[in-house]
């Protein structure tokens, strides 16, 4: 019989060796690409994505960014610059992660954002990987800071506190030493306003933004007053100490020491002024030290730095600011964004991050270290405004919490309440926040009994 397909059952056998070569060269060359995709994937760096307010980026380009890639090759890290103000800065990242996929892999985060972060269950839980002796290196607001219900979300990059600067060259050329109190501080202001040397006396920041919130804590401790106690939740915004902490804001716009522009301002439009020479003080940050001594400034060494003063019989307190690092829970890249945490909250690199930004270190020991002290003479005493400093409530719902106080003391600044009803009206509203938290709680106690 034939067979089959008329072939020979030699041409058959040729058929197959054939076909059986196709088949291990179709393997061969099937493997070979997909290795070489594994290896390509493999080479590419991975992008750390890591979101900040834009007056941050400059130092973190000329410093962090630069020594990270330089000593972790097959790792980038992306700088993406955001807006000015932290507050819209936080809602760029809520954003993110209630879209359930963020961008973000390093989570740069203001003092104030744990609490939310953690419960929202955004952010990895970093307690584990740092021991009680590292952490102990830092100061302990900045560590607390970075906690959430004992855990540790966040590790601190650089401290804050908000400052107090004056003219040094105008107040010794007027007999004044620096003013203990906010009457002195007035007095001075007016003086000098008086004898045409500058056109304010004082500058602060009283937009409706987190900065004002800021600003608030420090005069309401100014004053003898709070805000939440954290531990009873008490509210304290109704009691007659802030009445006479927003009155006194008030009073410096009416008097015409601060500008009526003042409702407006965030720290970098008061730096400007400040730093054009056309106010005597300034309430801000210590980053402004750095930029209004740089050679551009007109006033270069002529200014004075100082913890926040408060009322006569009262103690002043700076409110403490501070940036630390986490991780995005949907990051994909958790190993080399732990790698770089490490990598860059390590005492070298923050005392360069520190010379060239004037920021506060987080570090302890960096406080006294000798060519930040050769270069901020006035970091030792530093250390101790830190510990002392004023906290905005660290609770879960600070966010809404800040947003009611911007609220009402936007509205008595800007006089469109009187200061004892927008305060009434503030504690109110905070009041049944916390309440509607407390009760969340309880019944998510009962849930989970
Ligand atoms: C600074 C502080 C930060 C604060 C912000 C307000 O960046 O470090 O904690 O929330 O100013 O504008």
């Amino acid at each position: 019989m034939a067979p089959a397909f008329g072939l020979t059952p030699f041409r058959v056998k040729r058929w197959r060796s054939f076909w059986r070569l196709c088949r291990v060269s179709l393997l061969t060359l099937f493997g070979l690409s997909a290795g070489l995709i594994i290896a390509h994937a493999l080479s590419q760096p991975v992008t750390l994505r890591v979101l900040m307010a834009a007056p941050d980026v400059p130092p973190w380009n000329a410093v962090m960014v630069k020594a990270f890639e330089a000593q972790n090759p097959g790792i980038r890290l992306q700088i993406v610059e955001g807006p000015n103000a932290t507050n819209l800065i936080e809602d760029l990242y809520t954003s993110a992660f209630l879209l359930g996929d963020s961008p973000y892999d390093l989570i740069n985060m203001d003092v104030i954002w744990t609490p939310k972060f953690a419960a929202a269950g955004w952010l990895v839980d970093l307690t584990d990987e740092f021991s009680q002796a590292e952490l102990d290196a830092f100061s302990a607001p900045d560590v607390e800071g970075g906690k959430y219900q004992g855990r540790l979300y966040r590790l601190p990059i650089r401290s804050d506190a908000g400052m107090l600067y004056y003219r040094t060259d105008l107040l010794e050329k007027a007999g004044y030493q620096p003013p203990q109190t906010f009457e002195e501080l007035i007095k001075i202001s007016k003086d000098l306003q008086r004898k045409g040397w500058v056109r304010w006396g004082y500058l602060w920041q009283g937009r409706q933004y987190e900065g004002a919130a800021a600003m608030f804590v420090e005069v309401l401790k100014g004053f003898g007053g709070y805000w939440v106690n954290p531990d009873t939740l008490e509210v304290g915004l109704d009691q007659p100490a802030a009445i006479r902490a927003v009155e006194f804001l008030l009073g410096t716009i009416q008097d015409g020491v601060s500008p009526p522009g003042v409702t407006t301002y965030i720290e970098e439009d008061t730096r400007r002024i400040f730093q054009n020479g056309e106010a005597a003080f300034l309430r801000s940050w210590p980053y402004v030290w750095t930029l209004a001594n740089a050679d551009n400034s007109p006033i270069q060494g002529k200014l004075g730095i100082m913890p926040m003063i408060g009322s006569a019989g009262n103690e002043g307190g700076s409110c403490l600011g501070g940036w630390g690092l986490g991780i995005s829970k949907t990051s994909r890249h958790r190993k080399e964004a732990l790698q770089a945490i490490r990598f860059l909250t390590q005492g070298e690199l923050q005392k360069q991050f520190i010379l060239e930004a004037g920021y506060v270190p987080s570090r302890r020991d960096l406080f006294t270290e000798s060519d930040i002290v050769a270069k901020y003479n006035y970091f030792p005493q530093f250390l101790e405004v830190i510990q002392r400093a004023v906290l905005r409530p660290p609770i879960a719902q600070y966010a809404q919490a800040s947003d009611i106080l911007q609220r009402y003391l936007s509205a008595a600044l800007t006089n469109q309440m009187t200061a004892e009803r927008a305060m009434q009206e503030a504690a109110r509203e905070t009041r049944l926040l916390l309440e509607a938290g407390r009760r969340r709680q309880v019944v998510g106690g009962r849930k989970e009994a």
